[in-house]
């Protein structure tokens, strides 16, 4: 057979594999320049306003306002006229349409909700594109599901509406938030007063359009804007009968004592310092790629974030350099740009908080790690960052960072594991990560934390139960357990007696 003669070309192979840029069009998004608030179907003109930024490079977006106690008391009024005029007692099967509906226009304008979550809280595209948006979309389709099956969720308890439930949420994962509140209270019949965060109410306030289109009837749902004082106005309004708060501890137990002997009904979802644990005979790459979502996810803003990284002492020194040769892979910049992994910090004020722990961890005396990284000039930023040469008494071990800071700890058995695991006021979240089911189990009943992911992190679905212990709060998010806090029991009588 003849040789085929190759052509011997000289091809130029980059020696530069680097990303180009891949920005997000922020075309599809069309700010109004002022809003007001959303009451009544209405939307009512603000006597003060204040200016909502792009953390990514300060950019303002739009005036918002900031309402007073008797702009929450008109909000509340109009929920309470929509509660009694018709929708707390709508038959379930038809709460539920609008639910599906809403869940359906979600689906359909996602793209414009996403780029709009990443422009003003500051989260990479790909995850408000892939994580925030598909998760809001699928919780109002889960609870549409529950709206006409309340008494079998519940059998012989004959579950009935609260009436008017005042929500307050935080801004790591606004919509997504309001999603988790704002469904489960409309399944059961209940209307809403919701108060964003201050420094991410757009997608809030986008999603009032979202509840024109799906013609929702006026004052159902209501949105307030402002902050922590206008948060306080709704938690003391008069005619609320149910208080969901999700944001930091200080401000959840304050809000306890207020409503202490009042009667109104609360739920609280607050901080966490989770406690994520890989065992000798675990996966490691695998491992690292659980480690990096669990903390640099969403800029390490998240309630549930594996902070606190516990590695078996006879892997420690592989692991910590297969992490920190992973870290220096990260993309973190423009949250519009699709390739970006870590993007702006939240707000200056968060950006700050950050700072000022990891300084305390530098002069507590652990050893800090920071990858090579080009940082933007303007906006907010923080460097993925892990402190190793951790003590337990250290702050960076204790306190909620809610920033890409992980600390690393050792331990040699598994009894120490838990031990230390257990060692934080919090617990909301927990990951173990080994080969054996038996050890998952056996960790599993033993950590004093709401959810514990086994060989994965920070995974989301709305059919399961989302909530903590101890000082991460009370009352349980998503699934059945998520219908509870919304409804009122008559316990009927039993059978025969
Ligand atoms: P925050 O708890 O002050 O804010 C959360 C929400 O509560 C916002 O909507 C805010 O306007 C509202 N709020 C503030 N004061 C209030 C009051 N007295 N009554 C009623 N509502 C009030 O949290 P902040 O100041 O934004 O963050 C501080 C720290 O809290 C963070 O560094 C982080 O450690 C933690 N945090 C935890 C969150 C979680 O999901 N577990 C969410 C946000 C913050
Ligand atoms: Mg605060």
């Amino acid at each position: 057979m003849a040789e085929i003669d190759k052509p011997q070309r000289e091809v130029d192979l980059p020696g530069d594999w680097a990303y180009a840029s891949a920005p997000e069009s922020r075309d599809i998004v069309h700010l109004r320049d002022r809003y007001g608030y959303y009451v009544g179907g209405e939307w009512l003109e603000p006597a003060e306003t204040y200016e909502t930024i792009a953390p990514r490079d300060e950019e303002p977006l739009a005036a918002v306002g900031q309402a007073t106690a008797e702009d929450v008391d008109r909000a509340v009024a109009a929920a309470r006229t929509a509660y009694a005029d018709g929708w707390s007692s709508l038959p379930g099967s038809e709460r539920a349409k609008f639910l599906f509906r809403i869940a359906r226009i979600l689906q359909e304008r996602s793209r414009e909700f996403a780029v709009l979550e990443s422009l003003n809280g500051g989260k990479p595209i790909k995850e408000s594109r892939d994580v925030d948006l598909p998760l809001a979309a699928a919780h109002f389709f889960y609870y549409a599901g529950w709206a006409d099956k309340l008494e079998f969720a519940f059998p012989n308890r004959r579950p009935r509406p609260v009436g008017v439930a005042g929500q307050i949420i935080p801004w790591n994962f606004p919509l997504l938030m309001l999603a988790w509140k704002v469904a489960p209270a409309l399944a059961c019949g209940n209307t809403v007063v919701l108060k964003p965060a201050e420094t991410t109410p757009l997608t809030a306030l986008l999603f009032c359009d979202v509840l024109r289109q799906a013609e929702l009837p006026d004052g159902v749902v209501n949105i307030v804007t402002g902050d922590g004082r206008t948060g306080a106005a709704l938690v003391e309004s008069d005619d609320v009968d149910k208080i969901a708060f999700t944001g930091s501890t200080e401000v959840g137990k304050e809000i306890q004592r207020r409503l202490a002997g009042t009667g109104k009904r609360l739920t609280l979802e607050l901080g966490g310092k989770a406690a994520n644990i890989v065992f000798d005979d675990a996966a490691l790459d695998q491992a690292v790629e659980g480690i990096v979502n669990g903390i640099y996810f969403n800029q390490g803003h998240v309630c549930c974030a594996g902070s606190r990284l516990f590695v078996q002492e006879s892997i420690y020194e592989p692991l910590v350099a297969k992490l920190e040769r992973r870290l220096t892979t990260l993309r973190v910049g423009d949250p519009l740009d699709k390739n970006t992994d870590v993007g702006a910090i939240n707000s200056a004020a968060q950006l700050e908080r950050i700072q000022e722990l990891v300084a305390s961890g530098v002069e507590e005396g652990a050893e800090i790690y920071q990858p090579p990284c080009v940082l933007p000039e303007k906006g907010y930023w923080f460097v993925p960052t892990v402190f190793t040469n951790v003590a337990q008494s250290y702050r960076i071990a204790q306190e909620e960072i809610f920033g890409p800071v992980l600390s690393v700890l050792t331990f040699r058995t598994p009894e120490e594991a838990v031990e230390k695991a257990n060692n934080t006021p919090y617990g909301l979240s927990a990951g173990v990560w080994t080969e054996k089911g038996s050890r998952i189990l056996w960790m599993a009943q033993r950590l004093r934390a709401g959810v514990v992911w086994a060989n994965t992190f920070n995974r989301f679905d709305p059919s399961s139960p989302f909530g903590g212990y101890k000082e991460s709060g009370f009352g349980r998010e998503g699934g059945r357990h998520g219908l509870e806090p919304y409804l009122d029991f008559e316990e009927s009588e039993s059978f025969g007696g």
